[in-house]
């Protein structure tokens, strides 16, 4: 079996707050016929784990060129060494997965073993690989794949209670490795994906979402946070594009699912198509708490009234 079968298909090779898998049905609804029917350039400012950007890869043979971006610059290695250097990484995280799994049962020793990597992680001494494969063991061995940092970008998330996690996939590493050749990778602030848009770009944001309540953490991770002041100029950027004659669709939390009265986004948005629709969360440590809410999915320009029938009727 050729386990570097170039037909695999790539998937998101990170656990992910606000991973968007669960959301791609109804982004696939709302992306224009006149984008996905002609050569276009997809941008992600905020990618995340990149779920919408491996479907995007996978179902549009008309793609031009992508172009990602996130503040998050560990992240960003991560893609960049899987990009460019897949085999290097593979063989490490291959280390770290017998190392760990050979503890087994051995709760003490493995948990000494979770915390030795995550020194090593912090102290962002090694090689550009060296930090990529123990950005994805921390990923796969901590407590439900959270990504948290404190205010000097040290990791802090404790270890998981998983006994054997998959921590080095190959077929996907080398699935993402080839898929990442037509993407340009960028590290920084959203904004800066503005000079690559090509002439049928078409844009989707994910950002970190506004807080449902004081306690949830959803937007912490990075050490910076993304307030209402950011939501406003996030708003304001989407604004220029739309002047600049570029598509997009962005997604957020539906603030109204907790304040019927919030009309926060409602408002910010309102020269734009506001659709409501469910979408699962699973990141939430209290499971009580996973519940179903809505998301907003906003567009720049107006859906067919089927459509808005049916995400109205959610
Ligand atoms: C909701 S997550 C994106 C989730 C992603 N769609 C997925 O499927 O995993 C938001 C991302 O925005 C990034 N971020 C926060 N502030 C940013 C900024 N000013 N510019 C670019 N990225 C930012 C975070 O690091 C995080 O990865």
């Amino acid at each position: 079996m050729n386990l570097f079968a170039e037909d695999k298909t790539a998937k998101p090779f990170l656990k992910w707050a606000g991973g968007k898998t669960k959301l791609i049905a109804d982004i696939r609804k709302l992306i224009p016929p006149k984008i996905k029917n002609s050569k276009f350039t997809y941008l992600e400012p905020f990618v995340g784990s990149g779920a919408v950007l491996f479907w995007v890869l996978d179902s549009f043979p008309n793609l031009e060129k992508a172009v990602i971006n996130d503040v998050n610059a560990d992240l960003i290695n991560t893609y960049r060494v899987i990009a460019s250097q897949p085999k290097e990484l593979i063989s490490l995280l291959e280390i770290f997965q017998k190392e760990f799994h050979e503890l087994d049962d051995l709760q003490e020793q493995k948990q000494a073993y979770y915390y030795q990597k995550r020194e090593q992680y912090n102290a962002r001494k090694g090689e550009k690989s060296t930090q990529a494969a123990l950005f994805i063991f921390l990923n796969r061995t901590c407590f439900n794949g959270l990504y948290r940092v404190n205010r000097s970008n040290a990791n802090n998330v404790p270890i998981g209670s998983y006994k054997k996690p998959t921590i080095c996939d190959k077929p996907n590493l080398m699935a993402v490795s080839n898929a990442l050749q037509k993407v340009e990778i960028l590290c920084g602030d959203y904004e800066n994906v503005l000079p690559l848009a090509g002439l049928n770009s078409f844009f989707y944001f994910d950002p970190p979402y506004k807080p449902l309540s004081q306690t949830s953490s959803f937007n912490s991770y990075a050490k910076d946070e993304f307030n209402d002041e950011e939501q406003i100029r996030l708003r304001d950027f989407c604004a220029k594009l739309n002047t600049l004659g570029h598509h997009w669709i962005l997604s957020n939390s539906d603030v109204k699912g907790k304040d019927i009265n919030d009309d926060f986004f409602d408002e910010i948005y309102s020269e734009f198509s506001i659709a409501r629709v469910k979408a699962k969360r699973s990141i939430n440590a209290n499971p009580d708490k996973r519940g179903e809410l809505n998301e907003l999915l906003i567009t720049n320009y107006k859906f067919n009234s089927e459509l808005s029938l049916e995400f109205a009727l959610l």
